[in-house]
C-alpha cells in the first residue's frame, strides 16, 4: 500500500482525488500496488464532500507522517509550492507535479535534491496535461540525440487562433469566446502573450538537452498583435497561423523562442485545431515523431499526476534517472537565427516591389480582396538582424510574422 497527500484540491487536485478513486483497481494491477489518497491539503473547507473525513489545513500534518510516501503538489505557482515540495522531497518523499512554473524555475534544484535522497520529482503533467511527452523524452528516445522540438503548447492560444481562421473574427472576440466557455482565465497574459508556453518549451528544452535552459533567456511573443487581416493574408496562401514553442539545434548552437509561425499544409501541427496540444519532436535517428492531445483539463492533466504517482509507488527507494544537469544552456542570439518574414506593407505592390526587392531581395507577394492599402510579401530566408536592419530602412511596415514553409 503506497498513501498519498494530494496538496491543493482544486481543478487538478480533485480531479487526481477522482483518478485515483475511479480507476483504483486497474491502477492496482498496473502498479501492483494499492494507491491511497490519505490526505488533501487545502486552506478551504468542503462540507459534504466525501474528501472532507481526510481534508487536513496544516502541511506539518503530512510532513510529519511517515508513512505518506508520495505528495501530490497542485498548489500552483512558486509560493509556498517550492517550499513544500523541498521539504517532502529533504523528507524523503517523492513529490509528483503539474506545476511548470516551478519546474521551469526550481526542477534542476528539486531534482537534484530527489536523487540525494532516493525519491522523485516527476511533472508530466507540467507539459501538455495529459498528452505523454516528459517520459518519452526520458526514456523512451534516449538513443537520439533531439535536434528540435516545436510545440502547440497552450490551448487558450491555439482555441483563439482557430476560432480567428474559422469565424474571421478579431482577436478581442475570439478571447471573450474562450472566456465565456471557460478555456481563457479571466486574466489572460500568461496564455495570450506566451508566457505560459515559454516555461513549458523551457521544460522540454532542459530535458531534450541536458542541462538548463531558462526560460528568462527564450525571446517569447504572444499572440495579441496578430489580426484577422493577418489570418486573411495566410489563408489565401494556404498557410496557418500558430503560436509555436521551438527549440531547435541549427549550426551555431540551440535556438529558443515562442512567437505567431504561419506553417504550410505539410507541417503536422498545421492540423492541430482548438484546444488541442501537440509536441513534434525530430531526433536525429527516430526523424519525426508527434504527440497529440489534450494539453489542459482536470482529468487529462490529473491522468498524467497519477501516472507520476504510480511511477512513484514502483521505483520506491530509486531515483529515476532524469538528465536535466545543473549547467546553464547558453541559447543562440536570435539576430544569428535564419527565417522566412511574412511582412505586411502600406502603399501599391506595383508601385513599391522594385524598391522593396532591392531591399529584401526576390520575394514573393499577395494581395488579398477587401484588403486595400496595404499587400504583403514574404521574403527568403535571413537571419532575424538582418532582416530588423533592412526593415528598419522601410517606410510603412505594418507588421512581421515568422514563417516556416
Ligand atoms: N492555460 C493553459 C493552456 C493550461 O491554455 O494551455 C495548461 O497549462
Amino acid at each position: 500500500m503506497v498513501k498519498i497527500a494530494v496538496l491543493g484540491y482544486g481543478t487538478v487536485g480533485s480531479g487526481v482525488v477522482e483518478v485515483f478513486e475511479k480507476n483504483r483497481e486497474s491502477i492496482c494491477r498496473k502498479s501492483g500496488e494499492e494507491i491511497e489518497v490519505k490526505y488533501v491539503l487545502d486552506l478551504r473547507d468542503f462540507p459534504g464532500d466525501p474528501v472532507e473525513k481526510i481534508l487536513v489545513h496544516d502541511y506539518q500534518v503530512i510532513l510529519e507522517d511517515p508513512e505518506v510516501q508520495v505528495v501530490v503538489e497542485t498548489m500552483g505557482g512558486l509560493k509556498p509550492a517550492y517550499e513544500f515540495t523541498r521539504q517532502a522531497l529533504l523528507a524523503g518523499k517523492s513529490v509528483c507535479t503539474s506545476n511548470k512554473a516551478l519546474v521551469a524555475e526550481h526542477g534542476a534544484e528539486l531534482m537534484q535534491i530527489a536523487r540525494e535522497h532516493r525519491v522523485n520529482y516527476l511533472y508530466e503533467a507540467s507539459c501538455g496535461g495529459g498528452i505523454p511527452i516528459i517520459r518519452p523524452l526520458c526514456t523512451s528516445l534516449t538513443a537520439d540525440e533531439i535536434d528540435e522540438i516545436s510545440g502547440i503548447l497552450n490551448g487558450t492560444t491555439n482555441y483563439i487562433l482557430t476560432k480567428m481562421a474559422a469565424d474571421g473574427t478579431d482577436f478581442a472576440s475570439a478571447l471573450k469566446e474562450a472566456q465565456d466557455r471557460g478555456y481563457a482565465e479571466r486574466n489572460p497574459e500568461a496564455d495570450v502573450e506566451g508566457y505560459d508556453a515559454c516555461r513549458k518549451i523551457a521544460i522540454l528544452s532542459s530535458l531534450a538537452f541536458g542541462s538548463q535552459v531558462n526560460y528568462q533567456d527564450i525571446y517569447t511573443e504572444g499572440i495579441t498583435k496578430i489580426t484577422a487581416e493577418d489570418i486573411k493574408y495566410a489563408q489565401a496562401i494556404g498557410v496557418s497561423i500558430k503560436l509555436l514553442a521551438t527549440s531547435r539545434k541549427v549550426e551555431g548552437g540551440v535556438y529558443a523562442m515562442v512567437s505567431p509561425v504561419m506553417i504550410g499544409t505539410d507541417n503536422p501541427l498545421y492540423s492541430v485545431c482548438g484546444v488541442f496540444n501537440a509536441i513534434l519532436v525530430h531526433g536525429n535517428m527516430l526523424g519525426d515523431a508527434m504527440f497529440y492531445g489534450q494539453g489542459a483539463g482536470k482529468l487529462p492533466t490529473a491522468s498524467a499526476v497519477a501516472a507520476d504517482v504510480v511511477d512513484c509507488a514502483t521505483h520506491q527507494g530509486e531515483n529515476i534517472r532524469i538528465s536535466w544537469g545543473d549547467s546553464r544552456m547558453a541559447l543562440m542570439d536570435l539576430g544569428q537565427v535564419k527565417h522566412r518574414f511574412f511582412v505586411r506593407v502600406q502603399g501599391s505592390l506595383a508601385e513599391r516591389l522594385p524598391e522593396l526587392e532591392k531591399q529584401f531581395g526576390q520575394v514573393e507577394t499577395i494581395t488579398v480582396p477587401g484588403v486595400d492599402g496595404e499587400f504583403a510579401f514574404i521574403t527568403g530566408e535571413m537571419p532575424e538582424a538582418e532582416y530588423k536592419a533592412r526593415a528598419e530602412e522601410t517606410k510603412g511596415i505594418i507588421s512581421m510574422i515568422r514563417a516556416r514553409f
